[in-house]
């Protein structure tokens, strides 16, 4: 299933974004008993993770089962400012009963290249030898239409077998590491968020324009048998045909 929702505004879409956490996350509980989450970096989904640390949400979930991951991470130190695992600590986890073996924190104070054979192998550790399988990714995307950190014309883009790659990328001169489309795609649920004006083109282009993923990265983002909710406010989907 692929949908796209069009939200009043950034509030109107973390609340929405709570509401299918939650419901995703009781019902995979309820089944197996573990509920595999991958946090998304950047600003947009800050909104969301204060509301999941806050009734009426917070005790919804059963957190004690809920592992989480990161979908990208900058390699910095987790207390830097620029850190994505310091975003999720300080809006959701500082504020949640998760036991600290259950976060899954992208190491991004190691050289790049072993940040992301750590990561691999916490994964391949987690997971068993057999393919990630995370319940639920949450994903951003930016206004030059990447996502985690697939960035245009990065040799990310190119990877089909590793997980989680380190990847360069020039644009900002700085090293990353990312999970693999491949490994996003293996998941059973993806979510986009996508809040503001800036992003209007890039949406455009992204959900309506031609398939370049190579120039749109998150074009490669096609769960293999699992649902893609696109999340987007009035805003972003204001260039959007209807
Ligand atoms: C990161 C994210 C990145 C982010 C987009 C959107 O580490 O920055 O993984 O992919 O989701 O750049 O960022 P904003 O939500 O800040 O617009």
């Amino acid at each position: 299933m692929s949908e796209i929702r069009v939200l009043l505004d950034a509030e109107s879409l973390a609340q929405a974004a709570a509401e299918i956490v939650v419901q995703k996350a009781q019902s995979v509980l309820a089944g197996r008993g573990q509920f595999n989450l991958v946090l998304s970096g950047g600003s947009t989904p800050r909104r969301l993770y204060q509301l999941l640390a806050a009734e009426p949400y917070r005790d919804q979930i059963n957190w004690l089962n809920v592992h989480v991951f990161w979908g990208d991470e900058r390699c910095v130190p987790p207390d830097h400012l620029d850190s994505n695992y310091r975003l999720a600590k300080e809006a959701l986890l500082d504020h949640i009963p998760l036991p600290p073996e259950n976060i899954h924190r992208i190491n991004g104070e190691l050289e790049p290249i072993a940040a992301a054979q750590d990561y691999q192998e916490e994964l391949a550790n987690h997971f068993g030898d057999a393919e990630p399988s995370f319940d639920l990714v949450l994903l951003g995307m930016g206004d030059d239409g990447h996502t985690a950190s697939l960035f245009p014309h990065t040799s990310a883009l190119q990877e089909t077998t590793r997980w989680v790659i380190a990847n360069y990328v020039s644009q900002k001169q700085v090293w990353r590491i990312t999970l693999s489309a491949a490994a996003i795609n293996a998941a059973s649920t993806v979510m986009f968020l996508v809040a503001g004006a800036d992003k209007a083109i890039a949406l455009k282009d992204v959900l309506q324009g031609e398939h370049h993923p190579q120039e749109r990265p998150s074009q490669l983002i096609a769960p293999r048998s699992g649902d893609l909710h696109w999340l987007v406010d009035q805003a972003a989907a204001n260039l959007l045909k209807r």
